[in-house]
């Protein structure tokens, strides 16, 4: 058999350990598809004697991570140690300048970072890779890089994040309010301790501005991703939403607007109604899923795990393959060089429908204030729901619908009735999925 690709681990959390499990237990299915056995030189991570759930005493412990780079038995080094910069990034960029591969699960890094990776890959002529860092064990990248090739995609959209997923639709069923679920999702192990990244909407933002790199040869632009969490989601907008025929998802979406020097790209994560019978509003759970809309293949959906150490090992090994097979292509799917800036696209000029929620004084003159607002603002409505008062009596929910149209008129509504004092909390807007 050829000669063994040579790797070396830093980091050995859930997904280093993932992954040396993965490479232990399928090693000659591994070995006889990559056309040469994947073996393990090195590991490393902050603390040696940490009780891992495995042995690793047949592995060579290096204490300092960045020295992998410089080591000479080794062809690739898998960065999954996490972070946007810090050690994650120096070791990044040591492995690839002394001409290593790399392979890593870090969506933060490669969102933050990507570009320059790539370009000094480009430089190195080494292969850099990033399966695992969007949608865990979904083979995505792949899939937009290579499956979809032929076609001109006009929109990437999907559910990003497991932990908003689980929170979201355990609202939905359980009729809980977000706090509630949050704590559940934390207690079953689907949230971290911290979950401000997830929850705020940053972790998809991450993932999202790699798919619309990818899928439209885009520079990576993830500063341009405006970003909504979805803490403002109650209960209630569950309830209403399913009343009227909605599920509600934390869902990005990057869109192309324009053609050629006009071409304008929108990044956005917000909570959407999606309607029941559109296929994202089947998936429940902490689940992940990407749509892709090419102009040849047509809708396209990817499912599956979004995260935990087996998925992700999963698609970090499928990456080692490819380098072991010698195929791997531009990380973004064109040569770095070639891919293309594009301007961030006003997202006013978005025409949709909108679900809006406001939480108002029980008093009269209100709805005239809101209907009058929607009206100067050439906003359309097309239902309009009033929930009776909350158990304090102070005040009520007031819920609508609008017909298609510029989201800026929406913005224009907002402006109009921001100070009122008729208004007790923010309202919060929320759009419709189109089909
Ligand atoms: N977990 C998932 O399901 C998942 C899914 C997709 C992508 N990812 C991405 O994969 C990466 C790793 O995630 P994870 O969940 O495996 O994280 P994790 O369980 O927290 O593991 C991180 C590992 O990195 C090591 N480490 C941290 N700081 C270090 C430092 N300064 N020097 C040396 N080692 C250091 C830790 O060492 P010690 O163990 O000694 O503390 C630990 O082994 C992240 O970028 C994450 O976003 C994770």
């Amino acid at each position: 058999m050829a000669e063994p690709l040579r790797i070396a681990i830093a980091g050995l959390g859930t997904v280093g350990i993932g992954v040396i499990r993965l490479i232990e237990t399928n090693r000659e299915m591994i070995a006889a598809r990559a056309g040469r056995p994947i073996e393990v030189v090195a590991i490393s991570a902050r603390e040696r004697g940490k009780d891992r759930g495995i042995d690793l005493s047949s592995y060579a412990w290096v204490d300092d991570m960045q020295a992998m780079a410089m080591r000479s038995d080794v062809d690739v080094v898998l960065e999954l140690v996490g972070g946007s910069d810090g050690p994650a990034l120096t070791l990044a960029r040591a492995a690839l300048d002394a001409g290593k591969g790399l392979v890593t699960a870090n969506k933060a890094m490669v969102a933050h970072h990507g570009l320059e990776l790539a370009e000094l890959a480009a430089i190195k002529n080494s292969p850099f890779a990033f399966e695992a860092a969007v949608a865990g064990g979904i083979p995505v990248v792949k899939s937009l890089r290579e499956g979809t090739a032929a076609n001109a995609l006009t929109r990437i959209y999907g559910i990003l994040n497991g932990t908003c997923n689980y929170v979201l639709s355990e609202m939905e069923r359980t009729g809980a309010d977000f706090d509630e679920m949050l704590q559940a999702a934390q207690d079953q192990g689907f949230a971290e301790a911290d979950p401000a990244f997830d929850i705020g909407g940053i972790d998809a933002a991450h993932k999202l501005a790699i798919l619309a790199a990818i899928g439209f040869g885009t520079r990576i632009d993830f500063d341009a991703v405006r970003t909504e969490g979805i803490t403002q989601v109650r209960a209630s907008d569950i309830a209403q939403a399913d009343a009227l025929g909605y599920v509600v998802r934390l869902v990005g979406i990057a869109s192309l607007f324009g053609e050629g020097e006009e071409r304008r790209l929108l990044q956005r994560v917000r909570p959407c109604l999606v309607p029941f019978r559109h296929p994202l509003a089947a998936v429940t759970g902490p689940t992940n899923a990407v749509v892709a809309e090419g102009d040849f293949s047509g809708r396209l959906l990817f499912q599956g795990a979004g995260a935990g150490d087996k998925p992700t090992a999963s698609a970090v090994v499928a990456d080692l393959i490819d380098i072991a097979r010698g195929q791997s292509g531009a990380p973004f799917s064109v040569p770095s060089g070639a891919l293309v800036q594009c301007a961030p696209a006003d997202p006013g000029d978005r025409v949709g429908r909108d679900y809006l929620r406001f939480t108002v004084a029980d008093r009269t003159g209100v709805l005239a204030e809101l209907t009058a607002a929607m009206r100067d603002a050439d906003v359309s409505i097309e239902s309009l729901i009033q929930h009776g008062r909350d158990k304090d009596g102070g005040e009520v929910q007031v819920a609508m619908v609008t017909h298609d149209g510029p989201e800026n008129c929406v913005s224009k509504a907002l402006e109009l009735l921001e100070g009122s004092p008729n208004l007790t909390a923010p309202p919060l807007v929320m759009p419709i999925l189109k089909d």
